[in-house]
């Protein structure tokens, strides 16, 4: 009996055979150039990536996680500041606010969209008397509430940090795009992201002529002109075999954000027809025990990153199993919320603090959406899931 092939979660070996020559041929132009940290290719990558950003300062660094730390650091935020995060994210968001030497303050998320809710945000922000900071997740690829987080900041006086690192090219209901809009942007091209490099990188961004200056003495030790030191800063740079081939693969990014738009509406369609309805609707509502992912109207734009859908917690891991069965790859983006793990126990927060975030943790999975799925792995996907929830 022939087995049928599997779907990777991810097939970054697809996104590279397509891509070979032009690859190969930018990563010969570094080795040849013998330049590998900063310089010529780093200062193109990031001229390129403030135009299609749309931002004014784009300063290149060692990686998502490092960008958000480059980021406290150019608002001088430290010892005894506190910083609102949402507690369903990956880990850096808060880590890096701790590696700071900040405190995390956690808020939970909107059901509908995994994101931030301004609403718990607005709690959060009143209990923290030292508030300094707001740092919204655009998570999966969808834009936050920006508008209402804006209000939120401006009210207490203190500045948004976007974390991007998921969302590149994203828009949020203004039409605004991701990272361009707070004081600061945090963007990561960790290989899975829909700009990824051949290993770490990150970018900040800012509107701020300032804090860009303040980013690039940061990122090299603190250090200009070079050997002086007026602050301390951090030893992360971009080197530029990553630079190099994050230019070539910027010039398919709106395709590919094009390509997994047109697979979540496949899996949108093929989960409709069996009766799924979107995040907007909660579980309990009935019908067919999925949600998949609310989209957006325009002018905002979710570039899935992740395509996460929502099933009952209590058959979420065996749906989970019988596709690993079947060789289907899929991810919980995250098992545990921020406010419930070990490290972070300090700060007090019990079981049952953020409800929407501890049963997103239960309910959702991430399904394969690269790029460059075909129309049959994608039907293949939806058929087991429907199949077995059915
Ligand atoms: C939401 C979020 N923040 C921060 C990061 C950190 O980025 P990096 O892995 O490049 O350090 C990531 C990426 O993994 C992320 O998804």
């Amino acid at each position: 009996m022939s087995v049928a092939p599997g779907v990777p979660l991810l097939d970054l070996k697809a996104q590279y055979a397509q891509l070979k020559p032009e690859l190969d041929a930018a990563l010969a132009r570094v080795v040849e150039s013998q330049y590998f940290i900063l310089g010529e290719e780093v200062d193109a990558l990031e001229r390129e990536l403030g135009e299609y950003l749309g931002v004014p300062h784009a300063i290149g660094c060692a990686s998502g996680s490092d960008a958000i730390l480059l980021a406290l650091m150019a608002l001088d935020l430290g010892r005894g500041d506190e910083v609102l995060c949402p507690t369903y994210t990956f880990f850096a968001t808060a880590g890096y606010v701790v590696r700071a030497g900040a405190k995390p303050v956690f808020a939970d998320i909107d059901p509908v969209t995994y994101n931030l809710d301004p609403v718990s945000a607005r709690e959060a922000a009143g209990r923290a008397a030292k508030l300094k900071a707001l740092l919204p997740v655009h998570l999966y690829g969808q834009c936050a509430d920006l508008a209402a987080l804006e209000a939120l900041a401006a009210s207490r006086g203190v500045p948004l940090i976007e974390d991007a690192a998921q969302a590149i090219g994203s828009r949020d209901a203004k039409g605004r795009s991701a990272g361009a809009v707070g004081a600061l942007g945090c963007f990561s091209f960790f290989p899975t992201k829909n700009l990824g490099g051949f290993g770490d990188g990150g970018l900040v961004t800012t509107a701020d002529a300032g804090l860009a200056e303040k980013l690039r003495v940061l990122r090299v030790h603190g250090s200009k002109p070079k050997y002086y030191h007026h602050v301390v800063g951090v030893n992360s740079r971009l080197d530029a075999l990553q630079a190099a081939v994050l230019r070539v693969k910027l010039k398919y990014l709106e395709a590919w954000h094009a390509a997994r738009a047109r697979n979540a509406a496949a899996y949108d369609r093929r989960f409709k027809a069996a009766g799924a309805r979107s995040s907007a609707e909660p579980l309990e509502g009935g019908g067919f025990p999925l949600r998949f992912p609310h989209a957006p109207a325009a002018p905002a734009r979710h570039i899935y990153n992740q395509y996460v859908i929502r099933v009952p917690a209590e058959r979420r891991d065996a749906l989970r199993a019988s596709l690993t069965e079947r060789r289907i790859g899929t991810e919980i983006y995250y098992p545990v919320p921020l406010h419930l793990q070990q490290c972070f126990a300090g700060l007090g927060y019990k079981e049952g603090r953020f409800p929407q975030a501890e049963r997103a943790a239960r309910e959702t999975l991430a399904l394969p959406i690269y790029p460059e799925l075909s129309a049959a792995q994608i039907e293949q996907v939806a058929t087991a899931i429907v199949e077995f929830l059915k």
